[in-house]
C-alpha cells in the first residue's frame, strides 16, 4: 500500500527516500519503445511556436520553477519567466505575443494557481499543467498535462514532488531543445540515471546530515542559505523546507546580496549554509562564506565533488551541472527533517500549514 508509512516514523522520511525510485519511474514513463524520450507532439509544437514561457506556481512548486527556467532557457533558448500565482493573477505583467504557460502544482488544486489558469484560458493562451494528481482541477482545466509520477505525497512539506517537477521539466526541455536542433549532445536519460544513483548515495549518508542538524541547527533561532545561480534557487527551496518543518527563521539568499543588508543579522554562531555546485561562481560564493565566517557565522558548505576544499561539510556526487539541484537539495531536505525531529515537532503536519491550499 502506497499510503503506508512502513517502518518510517514520518511520511517525509519515506518520501525523501523514494526520490531515486521516482526519478527512475519518470525516465521510464517518458521513454518510448525505442528508448527515446517522448512528449505529446502537440505540447512540443505549441512550445516551439511560443516566444516566451511563463511558469506560474506557489510554494515549493514555485521554487522548482526557477530551476525549470534555467533548464528551459539553456536547452530550448526560449526566454522563460517564473511567477508567484498569487501575484501574477492580480498584477499581470505585459505578456509577449505568443506566451506559453506552465503551471506547476503537486496537488493540482491550489486556488492561487487556478485563478491564473482561468484567466489564461479566457485569453486563449496554451497552458500545460505539471501535476502529481491525474484528474486534478488544474489538470482538467489546462489544455495539456504532464504527470509527475511521484506517487502520493502525504507529508505537508514537499520533497519528492520538487525533484519530480525538475526531472520532468528537464525531460520536456531536452525534447523541445532537440526538436529545434539544440542540445543534441545532451543525454538526459543517462544523466538522470546518474542522478538517481547519486541521490541513493546521499540518502545512505543520513547520519552525517543528522549530526550537522544536531550541531548547528537544533537550538538556533535563525539560519541562512546562500548560493548563486542554480544554487540560489536551491537555497530558496532549502530555506522554505527548513522553516516549514523546524520553525527556525530561515531565508535563502543570492550569496552576493547578503552583504547588501542581511549580513547585519549575522551574529556569533548564526548558521549559514552555502550550496556550491557551479564551477563558474564557486569562487564568488566562497568569498561570501568567508565574509560571514569572519563575522562569527557557523558556516556549512554543501559542495559538488571536484569543487571541494578542506573543511567542507558535505560533498555531493558529481552530476550534470544542469541537474545539480536534484542532488544538492537532498541534504537540505534531510537537514530540515532532522532539525524538526530534534525539536520535537510533528514533521508531517507543521503548524498552520496545509498540504493543498484551496482558498486564495
Ligand atoms: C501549500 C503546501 C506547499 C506547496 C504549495 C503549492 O502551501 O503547503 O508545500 O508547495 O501549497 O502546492 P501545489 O500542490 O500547488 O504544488
Amino acid at each position: 500500500n502506497d499510503l503506508d508509512k512502513g517502518t518510517y516514523p514520518y511520511y517525509m522520511a519515506k518520501e525523501m527516500d523514494e526520490q531515486p525510485a521516482v526519478i527512475r519511474k519518470i525516465i521510464q514513463s517518458y521513454q518510448n519503445e525505442a528508448g527515446n524520450l517522448e512528449i505529446d507532439q502537440a505540447i512540443v509544437a505549441k512550445l516551439t511556436a511560443s516566444d516566451r514561457i511563463y511558469i506560474v506556481a506557489c510554494g515549493t512548486s514555485y521554487n522548482a520553477g526557477w530551476v525549470g527556467k534555467q533548464l528551459l532557457e539553456t536547452l530550448t533558448h526560449i526566454p522563460t519567466e517564473v511567477h508567484l500565482a498569487s501575484e501574477f493573477g492580480h498584477n499581470m505583467p505585459l505578456l509577449t505575443k505568443k506566451p506559453f504557460f506552465i503551471f506547476l502544482s503537486q496537488s493540482g488544486e491550489t486556488a492561487d494557481s487556478r485563478q491564473v489558469l482561468v484567466k489564461v484560458n479566457d485569453m486563449n493562451y496554451p497552458a500545460l499543467t505539471l501535476t502529481n494528481v491525474a484528474g486534478s482541477t488544474l489538470s482538467r482545466e489546462a489544455e495539456f498535462t504532464l504527470l509527475l509520477h511521484a506517487g502520493p505525497e502525504i507529508a505537508v512539506a514537499s520533497t519528492k514532488a520538487y525533484t519530480a517537477q525538475i526531472a520532468v521539466l528537464a525531460i520536456l526541455a531536452e525534447v523541445v531543445g532537440k526538436t529545434v536542433g539544440l542540445s543534441e549532445e545532451n543525454n538526459i536519460i543517462h544523466d538522470l540515471g546518474i542522478v538517481a544513483s547519486s541521490m541513493e548515495s546521499i540518502l545512505s549518508e543520513k547520519e552525517q546530515i543528522e549530526k550537522l542538524a544536531t550541531d548547528y541547527l537544533s537550538t538556533t533561532r535563525n539560519a541562512f542559505y546562500i548560493g548563486r545561480g542554480i544554487d540560489y534557487y536551491v537555497a530558496m527551496e532549502a530555506s522554505l523546507k527548513l522553516k516549514e518543518v523546524s520553525y527556525v527563521q530561515t531565508e535563502g539568499f543570492a550569496a552576493g546580496e547578503l552583504k547588501h543588508g542581511t549580513i547585519a543579522l549575522i551574529e556569533e554562531g548564526t548558521p549559514v549554509i552555502a550550496v556550491i555546485t557551479d564551477e563558474r561562481i564557486a569562487g564568488h560564493t566562497r568569498g561570501n562564506v568567508q565574509e560571514v565566517h569572519a563575522r562569527g557565522a557557523h558556516t556549512i558548505v554543501i559542495v559538488m565533488e571536484g569543487l571541494e576544499q578542506a573543511g567542507d561539510q558535505f560533498i555531493l556526487p558529481k552530476v550534470n551541472p544542469l541537474l545539480s539541484p536534484l542532488v544538492s537539495v537532498v541534504p537540505t531536505q534531510l537537514l530540515a527533517y532532522y532539525t524538526s525531529l530534534h525539536r520535537g515537532n510533528d514533521v508531517d503536519k507543521p503548524r498552520n500549514l496545509a498540504k493543498s491550499v484551496t482558498v486564495e
